[in-house]
């Protein structure tokens, strides 16, 4: 018989740092409802907890039953737990006109006379500018550090992983630019009669853009502060989906704390006269699960039963992680 060999929560106990949470994941496999039962696992321990979402198809309003949008919102009926929405279209307009000044800068600088619109409207039309948006909502967050643990409740977790990989092109990119700028800094200097240092706000912009990522890629890629784990149903295409997941991540260096099994059938409850159709699922779950013991051993946190209604509302949420679903195996097959 299979079991698990560190829970959730001992998982947690284990990293008493922790401090960033993620999950991902196939789309709809509850990655959302995950996210908020274990903010509110956190703010039960007596932990100031922010669960936030940068995902541009918000759903925490949804799930709570209450409007978290724009701001950090107290959750009623709880304590130490505050969700929020991120507004990601002020973000790009905020990130827009950011980019504007300092294509407006580089024109300047370089001499060229021309409008910087086209410029802007083709660095901010691409999809992987919202994606840094959202990245920036993200690290801005984490810096402010005004919360003991951040749970995100993330776009689909290709975007995660490529958001974090993002960290690291930036920076090497921005290096580059540096040297370059730098190079192009003291041909001007030299040539110049006054040898007074320049003003360079693009220079000193690339600076901090780069020990900021480089900030938030170390917090990212520290395992005993941040931790993706991932969500799976015990079916074919959310394992495959997360199989992938964790390889790229162990590449980039990014922690994985393990794999949560969701809407796993409770077999106590299918009596011998149940209809097919619910015993042809209870056995397809029973293998994709020997799957799952097999190629997750050791890192199976957690085993979630599938409820007889959606996942909504604080008292819901409050279940997920009951202890007692841990027996989900032990029970006799009908
Ligand atoms: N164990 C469960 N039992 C019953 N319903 C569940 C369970 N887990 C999640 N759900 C329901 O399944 C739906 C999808 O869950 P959720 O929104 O958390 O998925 P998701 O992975 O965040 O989806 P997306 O990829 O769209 O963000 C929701 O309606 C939720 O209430
Ligand atoms: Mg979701």
């Amino acid at each position: 018989m299979h079991d698990i060999q560190e829970s959730l929560t001992d998982y947690i106990q284990k990293h008493p740092s922790l401090k960033y949470i993620f999950y991902g994941g196939k789309g709809g496999v509850g990655k959302t409802v995950m996210a908020g039962a274990s903010a509110l696992w956190f703010a039960g321990q007596g932990r100031r907890t922010l669960l936030a979402s940068t995902n541009p198809v918000h759903s925490l309003s949804g799930l709570l039953g209450q409007d978290v949008y724009g701001k950090p919102t107290a959750v009623n009926g709880t304590s130490n737990l505050w969700a929020y929405e991120i507004d990601t279209h002020e973000t790009i307009g905020r990130l827009k006109l950011d980019i504007k000044q300092k294509i407006q800068w580089f024109l300047k600088f370089a001499e060229i006379s021309t409008q910087a619109d086209a410029f802007v409207e083709s660095a901010t039309m691409n999809p992987a500018f919202e994606e840094s948006a959202m990245f920036e909502n993200m690290v801005d967050l984490m810096f402010k550090d005004e919360y003991d643990v951040y749970v995100f409740d993330t776009a689909p977790t290709a975007n995660a992983r490529r958001l974090l990989g993002m960290s690291k092109v930036y920076s090497l990119w921005v290096n580059k630019m540096l040297k370059s700028r730098g190079e192009a800094q003291s041909l001007r200097q030299l040539l110049s009669f006054t040898k007074k240092k320049e003003e360079d706000p693009l220079m000193d912009y690339l600076v901090s853009f780069r020990d900021r990522m480089g900030h938030a890629r170390e917090l990212l890629t520290d395992p005993e502060k941040t931790s993706f784990f991932f969500v799976t149903l015990p079916e074919a295409l959310p394992i495959a989906v997360i199989k992938r997941f964790i390889n790229w991540f162990h590449d980039f260096g990014i922690p994985v704390g393990g794999v949560i099994v969701n809407m796993l059938i409770q077999k106590a409850q299918v009596q011998p006269g149940a209809p097919e159709f619910v015993k042809n699922r209870v056995k397809m779950q029973q293998s994709y699960m020997d799957e799952i013991w097999r190629d997750f051993d050791g890192s199976v946190r957690a085993l979630i039963p599938l409820f007889d209604n959606e996942v909504r509302g604080v008292e819901s949420l409050s279940r997920v992680f009951d202890q007692n679903w841990q027996n989900w195996d032990q029970v006799a097959q009908p």
